[in-house]
């Protein structure tokens, strides 16, 4: 286990401080992968008053329990648990707030598996689901009904980017008891305080810039102190834990998350300015620009902005002018994730899923995820796409 650090003036010095402890791993600096199911005690006595920090390998190890601390500092939150996936994630954090007769408020920009796993699971056991508009703000007031007890929020949507308000509904949430969890995958903590800005449950796909490298699957949730007890009792009743290898490499993720993240934002910026000036494109959703729905809570609440963003081609192009664009991309794969080293982009449609808000942006739509490669590269990429685009529309 790591031992408790004073917390450190700049995140990125705490990054490298957080979920190790060298004296107690014979010098070396990283937390070593431990592996394991039995836990072995030296006496009676010692079984007997439970004496060990693990009593088996379901209680965690030294990896997960150091990922978990890391996590939970960071956060500023009580504590963590960690999933197999973002997406386990989401589950465990909904399992852990509802049970049967329930209603849950969903904002309707939501990552479409939480939505699957709304209307495939919860509904199986009596837990109702209403949609929510992303921009509703304190009106989700009107939609509270006596039996509500959860409101999901995800902020920025994942594909379509509207920022919520988030304090605005944490506060409403509040005032009637109602539970708060956040996907945040997009901000990480590092660009937004979750907690600090009234949510009970921050979830992350530590799959995305937490790992950072395209390779590992996981996810975290950090609760605050009222949350946690409900989240680490639903978490040990399901013992849905990663792998250790995975552990490793979100511990070794974390210490260079900061300066990643940072660069994101910085070249995700320059290339979604290039794209801004395009005759081809007609908005671009990105958080940090103007004409984002909900901008001006990105400006108030968060402290930077990640590298995936969407635009929104001229009404005029086509889906063979995507096609021929995309199809021959020489950087640019084309992927369902982010947060990795490498470029993605990928068309996506929300008009066919969404159910209270209408997704008619009057073009097609484009996500990318911006990498660390050259921007003078990606965009001579994407010129090249742009003039396919023109030519086969
Ligand atoms: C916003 C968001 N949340 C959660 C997830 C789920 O993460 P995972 O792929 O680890 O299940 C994703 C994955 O794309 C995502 O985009």
């Amino acid at each position: 286990m790591s031992s408790p650090k004073a917390p450190f003036k700049h995140i990125s010095t705490e990054l490298t401080q957080l979920g190790r402890n060298p004296h107690e791993q014979a010098g070396f600096v990283n937390t070593p992968i431990y592996r394991g199911s039995t836990v072995v005690y030296k006496t009676v006595d010692d079984i007997k008053h439970s004496r060990a920090r693990f009593s088996y390998g379901t209680d965690g190890t030294p990896t997960i329990a150091n990922l978990e601390d890391a996590w939970t500092t960071l956060s500023g939150a009580a504590g963590t648990v960690l999933s197999p996936s973002g997406l386990g994630s989401i589950a465990l954090a909904l399992l852990a707030m509802v049970k049967a007769g329930d209603h849950i408020l969903v904002t309707d920009s939501v990552y479409r598996p939480t939505r699957q796993f709304c209307a495939n699971m919860l509904s199986r056991f009596g837990v109702e689901t209403t949609y929510y508009d992303p921009l509703i703000g304190i009106g989700i007031e009107r939609l509270i009904r006596p039996n509500t007890t959860v409101i999901f929020l995800e902020s920025p949507g994942s594909q379509s980017f509207e920022v919520q308000d988030v304090p605005g509904i944490c506060s409403v949430a509040k005032k009637h008891g109602v539970k708060t969890i956040i996907d945040n995958t997009w901000a990480t903590p590092l660009f937004f305080r979750a907690h600090e800005h009234g949510c009970d449950l921050s979830l992350e796909a530590g799959t995305k810039y937490l790992g950072g490298h395209s390779d590992l699957l996981l996810g975290l949730i950090s609760a605050n102190a009222e949350t946690w007890p409900a989240l680490r009792t639903t978490y040990d009743s399901m013992s849905m834990l990663p792998g250790a290898e995975d552990c490793f490499l979100a511990l070794r993720g974390l210490r260079t998350m900061h300066i990643r993240l940072k660069e994101a934002e910085k070249r995700g910026l320059d290339i979604a300015h290039w794209l801004q000036e395009r005759p081809e494109v007609s908005t671009v959703l990105h958080p940090a620009f103007p004409e984002c729905p909900g901008h001006n809570f990105w400006k108030r609440d968060f402290t930077g902005s990640s590298g995936v963003f969407s635009i929104v081609l001229d009404k005029k192009y086509t889906p063979r002018g995507v096609a021929a664009m995309l199809d021959h991309l020489q950087i640019f794969s084309m992927g369902y994730s982010w947060g990795g080293f490498e470029s993605l982009i990928i068309p996506f449609d929300c008009s066919t899923y969404r159910t209270v808000t209408t997704w008619n942006p009057g073009g097609l739509t484009l996500r990318l995820q911006i990498g660390l490669e050259d921007p003078d590269d990606l965009k001579a990429d994407l010129d090249a796409g742009l003039s396919r685009l023109r030519k086969e529309s």
